[in-house]
């Protein structure tokens, strides 16, 4: 297969490259990149005049519920989403039924990806068995059946000890170890951030302490143990003060934020739609002006969804019983283009997505390199559309954004040399 991309603006940060230029991809990888490439015999031209082609996008940070949740995700569904968001490689998380905390679940999820994705997908092993708190997963089993880091997300690992052997257990194999903060004492029974809203709504507020008393700790542990702790859906302008003092002093920790951490206060909590409810909770303006600080001064290294796609039952119910979580690949990548220019730009935006995620999780990816697995995405910074959670490919149709007319959408999605998605529809083969 020949495709020969003419005429976008390209934009990769690892090469520092933004301008207008072609590339050509043959048999799954990048051939050329330049400018006026003419060539004959190709099996596609697409015109991407008006359009940006970056490295494919990575998310590190999805729920594909496989196995175990497949009536809230599969992972055929899931990385259908992702191809539709934008998106060619995903990360996805262990908290299934069995947990990925061993080789033979981790070996079942690369192998149906292999059969049924449309991306590339890598496991993330668990931290503890069956995400329990009490003892470390055989980690080096979890790397040979594929897995590329640890976490327990969805809980925290409680026992500072135990985390303390967990950092020096990676650290021996360089696995990043991916941190869900909460206390889960400070945290117990909320529903939404602690502040004035949580008081005005009559809902039990999750204070921000929840989160920073844990990533003071595991920043505290990564620098006894020199392991690499990856903070997960930083909500907090302490998370991010917290951060930014532990890389000043050569601390290994990373941190990733989610889009709707950056897009919504938890003021939309008020319209009691469930799909607002979200762990850690949607946080108050001051809040999001922290995090979009920590993302111009590099505090914050990628954007991840937190991809948690939930059936209508879990949804459809008193705030109270709702479950926590927001279907996020499909509306991840407008949401972003909404707040390029106002408060960053296209090249920090591409690198959030994609030399930031690879450089985290040790991958071989997020640039366009000659010679390379041809994973390249391209966005429509024109397209306006209006978020319509009917037309999601994930099953989960929980998203607050439901209704929201948004510009700068995906215009296709190449994995391994092949278009996946194109204007937000599946090309299946
Ligand atoms: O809102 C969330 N949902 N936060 C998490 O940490 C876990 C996730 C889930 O698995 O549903």
């Amino acid at each position: 297969m020949k495709l020969l991309i003419k005429n976008g603006r390209v934009i990769d940060p690892k090469n520092g490259i933004d301008q207008q230029l072609d590339i050509f991809v043959n048999n799954g990888l990048i051939k050329k990149i330049g400018e006026n490439i003419n060539l004959e015999n190709v099996d596609r031209v697409i015109d991407a005049s008006g359009k940006i082609v970056c490295p494919g996008f990575i998310d590190i940070h999805v729920h594909l519920r496989d196995p175990g949740y497949q009536y809230k995700e599969e992972i055929a569904s899931g990385s259908r989403a992702a191809a539709a968001g934008g998106f060619t490689t995903i990360c996805c998380m262990p908290n299934t039924k069995p947990v990925i905390d061993n080789a033979s679940v981790a070996a079942y999820v690369r192998q149906m990806a292999a059969k049924t994705a449309v991306v590339n997908v890598w496991p993330i092993g668990a931290i503890t068995k069956n995400q329990g708190g009490e003892e470390i997963t055989e980690m080096a089993d979890l790397i040979a059946a594929g897995c590329i880091a640890v976490s327990d997300d969805g809980k925290p690992v409680e026992k500072a000890e135990l985390m303390r052997n967990a950092l020096e257990y990676a650290r021996m194999f360089h696995l990043p170890v991916l941190s869900h903060c909460e206390d889960r004492s400070l945290a117990a029974d909320g529903q939404m951030h602690e502040g004035y809203f949580s008081t005005i709504y009559g809902f039990k507020g999750i204070p921000t302490a929840a989160e920073e008393v844990m990533v003071s700790r595991d920043i505290i542990l990564a620098g006894l143990t020199g392991g690499h702790v990856h903070i997960c859906h930083i909500s907090s302008k302490g998370t991010v003060d917290l951060i930014r003092k532990a890389k000043a002093q050569g601390i290994n920790v990373t941190c990733e934020v989610t889009p709707h951490h950056l897009t919504l206060t938890d003021e939309a909590v008020g319209s009691y739609d469930t799909n607002t409810k979200v762990n850690p909770p949607l946080r108050s303006a001051e809040h999001i002006k922290a995090l979009l600080e920590g993302i111009k001064d590099g505090t914050i290294d990628c954007i991840a969804t937190d991809h948690a796609p939930h059936e209508l039952e879990s949804k459809d119910c008193e705030y109270n019983y709702a479950s926590f979580g927001i279907s996020g690949l499909e509306t991840a990548i407008p949401l972003i283009m909404s707040l390029v220019g106002k408060h960053f730009d296209l090249n920090k935006m591409v690198s959030l997505f994609t030399t930031g995620p690879a450089s985290v999780m040790g991958l071989n990816k997020g640039s366009l390199e000659i010679g390379g697995a041809a994973d390249i995405t391209i966005i429509d910074p024109k397209k306006s559309k209006t978020v319509d959670p009917g037309s999601f490919y994930s099953k989960g149709k929980n998203t607050p954004y439901a209704g929201r007319k948004l510009k700068g959408w995906p215009y296709m999605t190449i994995v391994n040399g092949k278009v996946k998605a194109e204007d937000g529809r599946i090309i299946e083969e």
